[in-house]
């Protein structure tokens, strides 16, 4: 069986104009959504992820601004810039890039971001409305890849899926997420991680498999049911000689081999990836309409 690639593009696509519809219906009401980006450092990665997000923004009339801070910016700066965008009327969203440098406290500047403001999902409050099933600021990869199976009528319900990764940003979330019972939930998830002791016979009881272990080649052919719908969160930079940047993308699973059992798997780049920015945006959008509600 031959695989149907998702495309996440599309799906992006389809969200990114419904959002732009939004967008303009606010500006009609003199409302301009707001979301403050903040990049400590010079980590390549972060940078190219922190452009697209504010290339996004500027494409559907979000109001985009930028924060760039030197890698040595201290703890109490840093606490101050989000103290005054807690503040700023004109900013719905706040969005601290992660990781911080080494010598930053990432939890202590996370908490002092307004969880109204908390658009990526990250604020213990918004984690805690998330487990007990209270209306919150999803976050945005976990609720991308939810997205991406409702939109492709991958049903969740009743489904074993298996979660490879168990970070804060994905792995946890999206096992919470799926464990809830509502329209996107229902499943019976199990989360493997680096002391796992047999990855391969969890995942090949899975009906779905969720890769965000950051490692290529972690879930192979060998590991997966024929007809399960294999989800790859990975983006992992290898050298290659031949592309002129010195490098290519891969995820987390091996993909060529895959595509051949799997019903349905992502790409990368082009799967999960443009949905993470969507679901950023979804969330912006949704604290400008809130924002705006108490108007
Ligand atoms: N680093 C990797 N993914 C993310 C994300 O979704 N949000 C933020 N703020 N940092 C990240």
């Amino acid at each position: 069986m031959a695989a149907k690639i998702i495309d996440g593009k599309q799906v992006a696509a389809d969200m990114r104009a419904e959002l732009k519809e939004k967008v303009a219906k606010l500006k009609d009401r003199g409302i301009v959504p707001g979301l403050a980006v903040v990049l400590v450092g010079e980590d390549p990665a972060s940078k190219s992820y922190v452009t697209a997000k504010e290339r996004a923004c500027e494409e559907i009339g979000i109001f985009s601004d930028d924060n760039r801070l030197p890698a040595d910016t201290s703890q109490e700066d840093l606490m101050t810039l989000v103290e005054k965008l807690n503040n700023d009327p004109k900013i719905n969203g706040i969005l601290v890039q992660l990781p911080l440098p080494k010598h930053l406290n990432e939890s202590e500047v996370l908490l002092k971001i307004n969880p109204d403001k908390d658009v990526d999902g990250f604020h213990p409050v918004n984690v805690g409305k998330m487990v007990v099933g209270e209306k919150a600021f999803l976050p945005c990869t976990p609720h991308g890849i939810l997205q991406l199976l409702k939109r492709n009528n991958i049903p969740t319900e009743g489904a074993e899926v298996v979660v490879v990764g168990r970070s804060n940003i994905v792995g946890k979330p999206v096992a919470n997420m799926l464990i809830q019972k509502n329209d996107m939930g229902n499943a019976t998830v199990t989360v493997c991680h680096t002391r796992t002791k047999n990855l391969k016979e969890h995942c090949l009881r899975a009906d779905i498999i969720i890769a965000a272990s950051g490692r290529p080649n972690t879930v192979t052919a060998d590991m997966v049911k024929n007809g399960a719908a294999v989800i790859d969160v990975g983006v992992n930079r290898v050298e290659d000689a031949t592309k002129k940047r010195g490098y290519r993308l891969v995820g987390d699973v091996e993909f060529d081999a895959i595509k051949e059992k799997a019903s349905y798997i992502t790409p990368v780049p082009g799967g999960v990836g443009p949905m993470t920015i969507t679901m950023l945006l979804f969330n912006t959008v949704e604290s400008a309409e809130k924002a705006a509600a108490k108007k």
